[in-house]
């Protein structure tokens, strides 16, 4: 048996990816473009896996999506591929139309076509998982009740304009075609193999390397924390047990304003790795120009993954911040290639021959 993922160099594709090996003996085909977050010095630790197969390809080339379908036969896609980055949507849009609406259309065309060249038992069994985001509901006030599946897209950034594209698309290939889908609109991921551009590990950088930590506005911004492999495992619940065309909120209840997500890595690095001029992290927090239309608060209702197919988050805020401190602490060498852009050689110097498809 074997999945394909898409987007698997990326943060959460690669969390992903790992942590399937882990748990199942199914092979995962890694479709990555390798953008600027795709980084495959994440991946090192299976590279030589052969159930990991991986293609520098992108989801915009039809003809490429078809024949990796035709020759691998995945029981499942997961859809992780797209342009991440809110800051980045509101300077230049580009990528964000076209890997998340169009690159999504693309692959929708390409699975439907799979699929009705299926048996009937494969049809039966195939899914389509959408990974998408909680920015698509746009932004709650401080006593609004969390985002439930029924609250109506009112999507802000260009970012998040483009998933709520996407997911509209993915729900009318099921609608039209049958195409079975499934949809995920999960909260705020962090862990491991984050890249530095997102606000917990740049500020973990940035403090460590006594540079500003830039709080955007007043830093009363509200977002719902998950541990990224407490998305891993949302997902794969979905996959085995979620209905046909529906979506799933997954969420952390982790409600924390910017600020003191800050003040918490601040006192956990004061702990574990104490500046040697006796002063805290803190003294080096800086409030920066807001970002432009800003989000003021996220929050999840994941009361229907908890009760319908009986998920729940494994970490809590508490124990997963500080698992995330340790590994950015442990793991300066990846932090290091990251932010200094060599990690895009990585594949040259340690696969001589190409190891890529
Ligand atoms: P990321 O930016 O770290 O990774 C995205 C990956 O997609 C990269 O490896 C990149 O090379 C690849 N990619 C980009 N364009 C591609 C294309 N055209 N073809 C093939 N590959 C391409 O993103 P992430 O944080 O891992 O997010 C993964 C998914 O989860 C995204 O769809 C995102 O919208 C969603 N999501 C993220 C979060 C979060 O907090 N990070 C939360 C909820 C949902
Ligand atoms: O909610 C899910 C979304 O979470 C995902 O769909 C996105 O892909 C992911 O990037 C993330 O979006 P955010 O914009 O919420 O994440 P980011 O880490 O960029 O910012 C988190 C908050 O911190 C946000 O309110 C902006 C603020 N911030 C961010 C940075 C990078 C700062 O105050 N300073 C910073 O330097």
């Amino acid at each position: 048996m074997t999945i394909l993922v898409t987007g698997g160099a990326g943060f959460i594709g690669a969390n992903y990816i790992m942590d399937w090996l882990r748990l199942t003996d199914e092979c995962v085909v890694n479709v990555d473009k390798l953008t600027y977050a795709g980084n495959l010095e994440s991946l090192e630790s299976v590279f030589d896996d052969p159930r990991h197969i991986f293609v520098n390809g992108d989801i915009l080339d039809a003809e490429l999506m078809d024949s990796i379908l035709q020759e691998h036969t995945p029981r499942a896609i997961i859809n992780f591929a797209a342009e991440s980055h809110v800051d980045r949507s509101i300077h230049a849009a580009g990528d964000f139309i076209q890997t998340n609406i169009v690159g999504t259309y693309t692959l929708l065309e390409s699975a439907l076509k799979f699929w009705n060249s299926s048996s009937v038992k494969e049809k039966e069994s195939f899914r389509f998982l959408h990974v998408s985001t909680d920015e698509v509901y746009g932004s709650l006030g401080r006593n609004d009740a969390p985002f439930s599946e029924t609250n109506q897209y009112k999507p802000n950034s260009p970012y998040s304009a483009s998933k709520a594209s996407s997911d509209h698309l993915v729900r009318a290939f099921y609608q039209t075609h049958g195409l079975p889908v499934l949809t995920t609109n999960c909260s705020n991921n962090y862990g491991p193999y984050q890249f530095p551009e997102k606000l917990i590990p740049l500020i973990i950088h940035n403090a460590i390397s006594g540079e500003q930590l830039p709080i955007y506005g007043d830093g009363k911004q509200i977002r719902d924390w998950l541990y990224v492999l407490d998305h891993c495992s949302a997902i794969r619940t979905v996959l085995s047990k979620g209905a046909l065309g529906e979506m799933y909120n997954i969420g952390g209840k982790n409600e924390m304003e910017n600020i003191s997500v800050v003040n918490v890595l601040c006192d956990i690095l004061d702990a574990l790795q104490p500046k040697t001029d006796g002063t805290s992290y803190r003294d080096q927090i800086t409030f920066v120009e807001d970002r432009l239309g800003h989000d003021r608060r996220y929050a999840i209702d994941s009361t229907k993954i908890e009760k319908e197919l009986g998920w729940n988050p494994s970490e809590t805020f508490e124990s997963g911040i500080q698992l995330t401190v340790q590994w950015y602490l442990e793991n300066q060498t990846w932090v290091e290639h990251t932010t200094s852009g060599s990690y895009r050689n990585w594949i040259k110097k340690n696969y001589s021959t190409g190891a890529t498809t």
